[in-house]
């Protein structure tokens, strides 16, 4: 057996009953071995994982990273940062850019800067446009945008009215081997309202959204893809009556996936209260019987995947009366730690983590993941389940601070991103000196 050139020693992988070493070479998984103490690895850079969580690299379907056009929100490299803190070695990102991802010159802009800013990874894979400036009128250039690179279509942000034109989207982009991710929210029901329909809203005399304007779109989607045979993706499902129709059509074998995101597990309604813009968002934050209705739904494989939505917004437009701040939270680096404050409570484990932020999107997108067998790219975090720490504006690489975890303290916390074998992001005591003077050069602070 080739002998490997870094190994990772004393570490817990989720449903292993013993420590671990993992053993990479050239960039890649030689393979995972029960900690022996004392064993030598000759020849490799061994790093004491000390009883950390390994992980495999995560992927994230849904981030917005502005860039181009609204850089004082987030940039490419903040938003890679942001992901390399947050455990991600894959990023997906919206195309509700300006000028919007629709042509391949944006694209490959996007594409360039991830390679300029950051070399190593994080991975940057961008999302074209469904239609031409995510108006609804017209299809965007799909087959150039793929040509480009794109990974996937989305309108994100802007839902398409139009069924007959979602129709030939979705039609379009299967013929080019990439699948159409949904926001369902029926446009004329309350749009940007950010807000669920409900008690709070009553109280607080804000227009509200019910729950059903994103079970509606759900409802015409899921229906399209039953009628052409064709899959779609429904981003950031919000609520229990869109899971009920995913779960029947599922049932039914309808080639349907979709994904949740950490914050619809963890607040509800009740965070607007005090006119809270941070937890403005699009779809808003619902009940707590939506809530338990997605944690199951993650945990029967009725949702297949995690996503962040992380929509960073600048401090002062959030600052704002609540009827005029954008929708949207700062996702990337608290997804990790709010996802495993679940399986502090039992509702999730670790491997169900693993499953919903790591295989199965990378899967369902096909980009490069680790599985940890022989051969997978060596895209690994090691994750601290027990370290607390405060959200400030200061831990966040992320531009946007727009967090309603701001001011509270998580448990849980990434301390090294691993890609193809080498340290991206590293924190404290875990850091390589020179990735961390490197990573503190590029981003301004260490944390
Ligand atoms: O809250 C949201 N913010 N939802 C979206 O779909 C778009 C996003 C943004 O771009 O700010």
């Amino acid at each position: 057996m080739a002998l490997p050139d870094l190994a990772v020693t004393n570490l817990i992988l989720p449903e292993t009953p013993h420590a671990v070493d993992l053993l990479c070479r050239k960039g890649h998984v030689l393979g995972v071995s029960p900690h022996a103490p004392g064993t030598a690895y000759e020849n490799a850079r061994v790093i004491d994982g000390r009883g950390l969580t390994l992980l495999p690299g995560l992927t994230d379907a849904h981030a917005h990273l502005r860039e181009p056009g609204q850089e004082w929100k987030e940039d490419i490299a903040s938003g890679l940062a942001a992901a390399a803190a947050g455990g991600f070695s894959n990023v997906m990102c919206m195309a509700n850019t300006s000028p919007v991802n629709d042509t391949a010159s944006i694209t490959e802009h996007m594409t360039k800067r991830a390679a300029e800013t950051w070399p190593g990874g994080p991975r940057l894979f961008p999302i074209g446009a469904l239609t031409r400036g995510l108006l609804g009128k017209e299809l965007a250039p799909m087959a150039e945008l793929a040509q480009a690179g794109c990974v996937a279509f989305s309108n994100d942000g802007r839902p398409v009215a139009d069924a007959e034109l979602f129709r030939h989207a979705m039609e379009y982009a299967w013929d080019l081997g990439l699948r159409v991710i949904d926001h369902c929210e029926e446009p004329t029901m309350s749009p940007g309202a950010g807000m669920n329909e409900g008690r709070v809203s009553s109280r607080l005399g804000l227009p509200g959204q019910p729950d059903v304007a994103e079970a509606i779109q759900v409802a015409r989607d899921v229906l399209l893809a039953d009628y052409l045979r064709i899959p779609v993706h429904l981003a950031h499902v919000s609520c229990r009556r869109s899971v009920e129709i995913i779960e029947r059509a599922k049932a039914r074998g309808v080639p349907v996936t979709a994904e949740t995101c950490p914050h619809y597990l963890h607040f509800t309604e009740a965070e607007v209260e005090g006119y809270n813009t941070l937890a403005k968002v699009s779809p808003p934050l619902r009940t707590r019987d939506d809530v338990l209705a997605l944690i199951q739904a993650l945990r029967e494989g009725v949702i297949d995947i995690l996503a962040t939505d992380h929509a960073p917004h600048a401090a002062h437009e959030k600052e704002t009366p609540f009827g005029e701040a954008p929708c949207g939270i700062s996702g990337l680096e608290t997804a990790l730690s709010l996802s495993f404050v679940l399986t502090d409570k039992g509702m999730l484990d670790a491997a169900d983590i693993v499953r919903l932020f790591s295989s199965n999107p990378a899967r369902l997108f096909k980009l490069p993941h680790n599985t940890f067998t022989p051969g997978d790219p060596a895209d690994f975090v090691l994750f601290d389940p027990r370290q607390a720490w405060k959200v400030t504006p200061e831990s966040l690489f992320s531009k946007g601070k727009n967090t309603p975890c701001l001011g509270r303290t998580l448990t849980g916390r990434v301390m090294a991103l691993y890609i193809g074998g080498q340290p991206v992001f590293t924190r404290g005591e875990c850091a390589p000196a020179a990735t961390a003077a490197a990573s503190r050069r590029t981003h301004g602070r260490s944390s």
